[in-house]
């Protein structure tokens, strides 16, 4: 099983002097998962899971920390906060449904950090691993009502399209 990225990673600038890499899920990151959440807004954890919820399901983190890196792949935003320790204020992952080549993604970045740039350079990376993963398509669901996701996605080529029999969302797909 291959985590590694190929080249070192990349360090984007925070603004506020700090900096923050990207990198793969590893089996250890649970705590720092579970605080992510902690500090996601009701509304952003609306956004991301398409319903209010107060606690991250445990097959969700069961599912997220075991991965095979290839049909499923999660990435990771992570600064040094200042105790030097490391902090998640990132994630992106996509799933692959057996015998397919079409991947569906989805992401959270920290309230406190929205707007840098982060949520742009975790699905830039995320199409990357997927194209190098031999996989063909990389789709969404978006809520309608979230243009901030959906502006971002269009900026990377994705087309958006229209749900007959759901209003309420938007899917979203790229040929990778
Ligand atoms: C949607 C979401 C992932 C966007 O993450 P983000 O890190 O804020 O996104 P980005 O910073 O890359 O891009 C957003 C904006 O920042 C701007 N931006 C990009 N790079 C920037 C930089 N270096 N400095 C300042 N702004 C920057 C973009 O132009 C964009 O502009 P906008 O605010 O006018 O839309 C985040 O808001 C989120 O987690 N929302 C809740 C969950 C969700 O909606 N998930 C999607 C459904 S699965």
């Amino acid at each position: 099983m291959n985590r590694s990225t190929d080249q070192a990673p990349q360090v984007y600038p925070l603004g506020n002097g700090s900096h923050y890499t990207i990198r793969p899920i590893q089996a250890d990151d649970r705590d720092r998962i579970l605080k992510l959440f902690d500090q996601l807004s009701p509304e952003s954890r609306y956004l991301r899971f398409a319903h209010a919820i107060s606690k991250l399901p445990d097959e969700f983190l069961e599912d997220i920390l075991h991965l095979d890196y290839k049909t499923e792949l999660a990435l990771l935003a992570v600064t040094q906060n200042a105790s030097g320790t490391e902090e998640v204020i990132g994630i992106a992952r996509y799933v692959t449904p057996p015998n397919l080549q079409e991947c569906e993604f989805s992401i959270s970045v920290s309230d406190q950090y929205a707007s840098h740039g982060i949520g742009t350079h975790l699905m830039i990376d995320l199409i990357a691993h997927a194209k190098r993963n031999g996989l063909k398509t990389m789709m969404g669901y978006v809520l309608s009502a979230n243009s901030k996701m959906l502006k971002l996605v269009s900026e990377l080529g994705f087309q958006i399209s229209n749900l007959t029999d759901e209003a309420d969302f938007r899917i979203v797909s790229l040929a990778l």
